[in-house]
């Protein structure tokens, strides 16, 4: 319909419901209409002119919206999804999609027609560095992946004094490696075309010593024989983002991430062409640095157009995010002992 105008709401308004609020108020055909969080203090920020509810359950049923974004502890992502969709509601939830796969399986029935819209918010795949060098991989230019090698951490599980969810099994279902390393292994996925077949793993919780891990370390190959490596961390005491793929006649290099805590450092791109034979291991480089994250703006925006029936969600569908949910049980349940400890196997 032209020109419409879509009824949005937020439920949960902590660090990702404020930011999402903001990109939302910058689109002329979307109104927030109503916002969710069980914390009266979260809602004391909110227009007058915009219906306040304290449990989410109540926002999707009674407040009319056509369209939810959800930004809930983890415990809650799948839930809310679910009562959303049976009542027609489009919905985008953020990452992760569910505490586990089994939680997000019963998702995929409740997309009932190919104009209700689910997206997951996969926000690096939309950063400027990720766009660039899915052009460049794309390409072939430097022709097919080799491996890849991916550090991603953060010096705790909790950060901006926020309320300890992310610590506890039953409220996150994961530490870091759901929290954050599964944006690395998206990328992977996403860069690599294809699944890890072949999946080794050290998984640890003896830092921070909550019941949900604190470094994830994983080897792992596609089929084709792809090699990935992955080091997701809560005890990298300088915040780091870093990515390296290596193709057959190059590198791109990711150094830095634009976020805002702006912790991860410039954000840069390497693009590496190797010639062996002359460069004695000195190849020649150019460096793009990324002035701006475009990420949250360029995610909705795809989302708003899928829902206008425009186009296709291209990232963070239902499929991707339960082939990611799997890899990352995959992991876990690769180290014997964490599988013991926490899966019974
Ligand atoms: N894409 C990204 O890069 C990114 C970054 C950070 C967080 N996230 C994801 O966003 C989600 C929220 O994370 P956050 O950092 O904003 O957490 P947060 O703790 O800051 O916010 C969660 C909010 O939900 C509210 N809440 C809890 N139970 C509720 C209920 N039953 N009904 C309504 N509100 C309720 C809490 O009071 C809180 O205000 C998580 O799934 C997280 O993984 C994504």
């Amino acid at each position: 319909m032209k020109n419409k105008k879509y009824k949005v709401a937020i439920i949960g308004y902590g660090v990702v419901g404020k930011k999402r609020h903001s990109i939302i108020k910058t689109y002329k055909n979307l109104r927030v209409i109503a916002v969710s969080d069980i914390n009266v203090k979260a809602l004391n920020e909110i227009n007058d002119d915009i219906k306040r509810y304290s449990h989410y359950n109540d926002l999707i049923k009674n407040s009319g919206c056509e369209i939810v974004f959800i930004s809930l502890p983890n415990r809650y992502a799948a839930d809310a999804t679910k009562i959303a969709l049976n009542q027609g509601i489009h919905v985008f939830c953020e990452k992760p999609p569910a505490r586990t796969s089994k939680e997000l399986t019963p998702i995929k029935g409740l997309i009932q027609t190919p104009e209700l819209k689910l997206k997951y918010g996969f926000n690096h795949r939309y950063h400027a560095s990720v766009l660039k060098a899915s052009e460049i991989i794309n390409s072939n230019k430097l022709g097919q992946i080799v491996a890849m090698r991916g550090i991603y951490g953060k010096s705790k599980i909790i950060s901006f004094d926020q309320s300890d969810w992310r610590s506890k099994r039953s409220e996150a279902g994961g530490g870091i490696l759901l929290d954050q390393g599964i944006h690395m292994l998206d990328l992977m996925l996403f860069f690599a075309k294809e699944p890890f077949k072949k999946v080794f793993s050290i998984v640890k919780n003896d830092f921070w010593n909550h019941d949900v891990e604190d470094n994830a370390y994983a080897l792992m190959e596609t089929s084709s024989g792809v090699v990935a490596q992955i080091h997701s961390s809560a005890t990298q005491w300088r915040h780091k983002f870093n990515l390296e793929i290596i193709l057959e006649r190059g590198a791109l290099v990711f150094g830095g991430l634009l976020t805002g805590s702006k912790s991860y450092g410039d954000e840069t791109l390497t693009v590496i062409e190797a010639k062996p034979d002359e460069d004695k291991g000195m190849p020649k480089d150019r460096i793009y640095k990324f002035e701006r994250d475009i990420s949250w703006e360029e995610e909705i925006k795809e989302f708003i157009n899928a829902v206008e029936g425009k186009q296709d969600i291209l990232h963070g569908t239902y499929d991707e995010a339960i082939s990611t949910m799997k890899l990352i049980e995959q992991i876990y349940k690769a180290d014997k002992l964490w599988a013991k400890k926490y899966y019974n196997s």
